[in-house]
């Protein structure tokens, strides 16, 4: 073991000797170190692992190819990096939806990737997904069916047709169902009194239905028809406070998927029209409802919920779970009184939600409807189950946009119909979580449809070929405790030290190995470099170290992707020093030797022949006539015209005049041109600004700022945002003279309105403060008569009549 340390320095000292020559000894260090076939194949890719049993060279096992047959191993059993994997299993078409059936729909391209991953690498999966016409849409109105949604019934009773119309505008093959609800049928959120529970309505002089929580009355059908009988069959029913069961009825629609009959290929949506607030967790046990909601179906053969009265209330973290659990999306449409409420619930149940004013009277309900269908579907927003697993996902998309840039993100607004989003995955595997062969699968799908899926099988390249074999030869005596792995002995779990004898558990045996831990010849003599354990001769280093002896610290991580010496393929770390790649520099490998990147796209000089380009970015001279140059390729300075605006100007202006697509190519670069006119920020790092002074079609003089960034990294592409537009003419000149007249006067007449309405209000608010003072005594007295078990704190003592005061005296 000492030889190879030994070893170890005479390769440092070498390698600080000649720079060529360093570099091949780093590499050869980057193995040396590595007594294991995975570890050793996962340090660095020219690492190889002697896996002949009988191989005796003094040569570490772990090392270079050359090496290992130099020193002696069987050519056929050296270990090699596995290859890399890329099988397309399945790439079918984005298909829209056919007539006759469901069953060809494809959304998301490609639908299935077997690849493998090795330590320290990135790989790219790049798919698209387009949101299918016509995909199926099983609708469900949950109605609020309490005596202040009266008038909300008559209304969507006489929709008929123009309901119809409204969702076949939306697609082709739509389904609708109805359900009702209202609370839990106990004190206090009911009145016990005989006569008004039989009908909860007697107070307003007439008939309706005994409270209930929630009823399903139609099952999803295409049949408008079933629909409005039904809704117009439903009765209403009354409750005593302000808050509904929604959450009770919500988890009774989405768990009894099959009696509500959601289809496994469909956008869900359910409507929920209310003016009440929510009871939620909690609030139940105020009623002696006091078990948890267990978020499953029980409704009985008439449609009733049955277990009302013993479940709690579900919590809204309940609900979220069941809504993406079952990709549900529940459109609120709320009366403006509630309206705020909702828009906190929808802070809770985002990605699911969506609130929406309702008029009073249900008049806007088609309204809600369209619009609650095209938020829904605009939004793309992509999940993945990687989480339960060491590779890291990142999605990158330009959201459709046409040569736009990709940006690090998962969710697009905005989308319409026909329109194909590209997206790219980028699979990283930081490090192994353990040296062996391990496959994760992935799937990653959109999260709110949740049907087409794109499944990745991903082979994390850990370990080696020679783990399974079990070479079973009579001359290679392992000792008791230990097996033949790769080519060596390892001890079993549990044991360890020469002989595998030592018990990692037992004390005593440990520290008498003790010695092994310490590095020999170093100036430090504590075990393990004083950062980590040593059990039975072994070090066990802590976070941040690695190496025999805890002797290494860990590397430097990239700031651009987070990974040691910025990934296996621009460096490997060699105790606690990035040795890297051809073509790459600096610290953790992360500088790009080539200078490509710091020449402006329409060529010429390196930093346009006013900087240095120092890790792949221009370091700009303060040398010119007037100070400081600048810009991404110090192409810019305070009086000089900028030669990159120049060239973008042409594309600026065919923009202006709609004269070309948002893409726009000159030569050989592509430039996309937006206006983001509200975007009135300070420019990030990367743009840079530019004006553009030219006549626009009504003969004024106009101003326009835009600013520039790169597209990508390789700055072949630009990004053009215009910022702002500004004309000053004559013709603008005097309409503003006659616009502030106009204004003086609309801002008198207002102010004469509101305090005309102000004073109106008063008057008003008056009247209804002591009519509802009045109404709250009345109200309260009321209270008295109707609760049997209120006590009134007032009592009333009489002195009884026959009592004769003057027999005391
Ligand atoms: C899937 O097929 C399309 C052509 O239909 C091709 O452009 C695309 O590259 C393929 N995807 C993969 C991952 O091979
Ligand atoms: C149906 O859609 C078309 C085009 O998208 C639109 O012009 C029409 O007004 C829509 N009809 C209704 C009732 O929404
Ligand atoms: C609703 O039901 C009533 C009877 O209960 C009936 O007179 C009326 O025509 C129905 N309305 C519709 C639109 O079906
Ligand atoms: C392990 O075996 C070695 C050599 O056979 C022996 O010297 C040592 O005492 C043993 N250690 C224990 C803990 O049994
Ligand atoms: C430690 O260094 C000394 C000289 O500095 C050398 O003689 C000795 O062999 C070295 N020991 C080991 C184990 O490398
Ligand atoms: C755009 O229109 C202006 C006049 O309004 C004209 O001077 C200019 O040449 C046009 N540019 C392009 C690229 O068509
Ligand atoms: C410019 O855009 C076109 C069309 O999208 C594309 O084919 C071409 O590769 C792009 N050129 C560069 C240099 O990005």
């Amino acid at each position: 073991m000492h030889r190879k340390v030994l070893c170890l320095c005479v390769v440092l000292l070498l390698g600080y000797a000649d720079g060529q020559a360093g570099q091949q000894m780093l590499n050869k260090l980057a193995c040396i170190d590595h007594q294991e076939c995975g570890a050793c194949l996962s340090a660095a890719p020219h690492c190889r692992w002697c896996a002949d049993p009988y191989y005796n060279a003094p040569a570490p096992r772990c090392n270079d190819d050359l090496s290992l047959v130099q020193s002696g191993c069987s050519q056929g059993l050296i270990q090699r990096p596995l290859p890399a994997l890329w099988e397309v299993v399945a790439n079918n078409t984005l298909q829209d939806v056919q007539p006759d059936s469901l069953d060809h729909v494809v959304q998301i391209q490609p639908q299935s990737i077997r690849l493998s991953l090795k330590p320290r690498e990135t790989r790219k999966v790049k798919f698209s997904y387009r949101p299918a016409k016509n995909y199926p849409l099983d609708l469900y109105y949950l109605m609020d069916l309490t005596w202040s949604m009266k008038d909300d019934k008559d209304t969507l009773v006489n929709l008929g047709d123009a309901l119809t119309v409204t969702l076949s505008n939306l697609t082709d093959n739509f389904r609708i169902g109805f359900g009702s609800f209202a609370d839990k049928p106990l004190m206090p959120f009911i009145s016990v009194d005989e006569k008004r529970l039989a009908n909860p309505c007697a107070m307003e002089e007439h008939e309706c239905e005994a409270m209930y929580n929630y009823r399903h009355h139609l099952s999803l059908t295409d049949q408008v028809k079933d629909f409005i009988e039904n809704v117009n069959k439903s009765a209403v029913t009354a409750n005593l406070d302000n808050a509904e069961g929604q959450l009770d009825a919500l988890v009774q629609v989405i768990a009894c998927g099959n009696r509500i009959g959601w289809s496994a290929h469909s956008r869900k949506i359910v409507i929920l029209l209310t003016d009440g607030s929510i009871h939620t967790a909690g609030d139940g046990k105020l009623a002696g409802a006091t078990k948890r909601n267990d978020g499953e179906c029980h409704l009985d053969d008439n449609g009733y919920y049955t277990e009302s009265i013993i479940y709690d209330y579900p919590s809204l973290e309940q609900v979220y779970r069941l809504l993406d659990k079952y990709k549900v999306n529940v459109v609120f449409a709320v009366t403006d009184s509630v309206k705020s409420y909702y828009d906190n619930v929808h802070q809770l149940l985002e990605d699911f939600t969506y609130v929406a004013k309702l008029e009073s009277d249900s008049s806007n309900i088609l309204k809600l409807v369209k619009m609650g269908y095209e938020d829904i579907v605009s939004v793309v927003n992509f999940k993945d189950d990687s989480s339960n697993g060491p590779v890291k996902v990142q999605y990158f998309t330009n959201c459709g946009v046409k040569g736009g840039s990709m940006m690090e993100t998962t969710k697009c607004t905005g989308v319409e119909y026909g329109m194909t989003l590209n997206y790219e995955a980028h699979l990283t595997l930081d490090s192994c979580p353990e040296y062996k062969k391990i496959t994760q699968k992935i799937r990653i799908s959109e999260s709110q449809l949740g049907q087409d899926s794109l499944e990745l099988d991903v082979e994390l390249q850990c370990g080696c070929e020679c783990e399974g074999d079990q070479i079973k030869d009579m001359l290679l005596n392992c000792p008791s405790n230990s097996h033949l792995v790769c080519g060596v002995c390892q001890c079993n779990k549990g044991w360890s030290g020469p002989m595998c004898n030592c018990s990692i558990e037992d004390e005593a045996a440990s520290a008498a190995l003790e010695a092994q831990c310490r590095e020999p010849n170093a100036t430090r003599t504590i075990a393990c470099s004083g950062m980590g354990d040593c059990r039975c001769g072994k070090c066990q280093c802590d976070r941040g170290f690695s190496g025999r002896y805890c002797q290494c610290k860990d590397c430097e991580r990239s700031i651009e992707n987070g990974m040691e010496c910025g990934g296996a393929e621009r460096g490997t770390c060699v105790c606690g020093q990035c040795s890297c790649a051809p073509g790459w520099l600096g610290s953790a490998c992360d500088c790009p030797t080539a200078t490509e990147a710091c020449r402006a796209p329409a060529g010429g000089d390196v930093c346009s022949g006013h900087g240095t380009c120092e890790c792949g970015r221009c370091k700009c001279d303060s040398s010119g006539p007037d100070g400081k140059y600048s810009g991404m390729f110090c192409e810019t300075c305070a009086t000089c015209k900028n030669p990159l605006c120049v060239n973008a100007e042409p594309c600026v202006s065919c923009h202006l005049n709609n004269t070309c697509t948002d893409l726009c190519t000159i030569g050989d670069f592509n430039y996309t041109v937006t206006e983001r006119l509200t975007d009135t920020d300070t420019l990030k790092t990367g743009e840079v600004a530019c004006i553009l002074r030219r006549e626009n079609e009504d003969g004024q003089d106009c101003e326009y700022k835009y600013t520039y960034s790169a597209a990508t990294k390789s700055m072949i592409s630009m990004e053009i945002v215009i910022r702002s537009k500004n004309c000053i003419g004559a013709l603008r000149a005097k309409l503003m003279t006659s616009a502030l007249v106009i204004m003086a006067c609309v801002v008198a007449v207002g102010m004469i309105v509101i305090l005309i309405y102000k004073s109106a209000q008063i008057i008003s608010d008056r009247r209804a403060y002591a009519k509802f003072v009045q109404e709250a005594q009345e109200s309260r007295m009321h209270m008295q008569e109707l609760n049997p078990l209120y006590i009134s704190p007032i009592s009333e003592f009489k002195m009884p009549e026959a009592y004769n005061r003057d027999k005391m005296d």
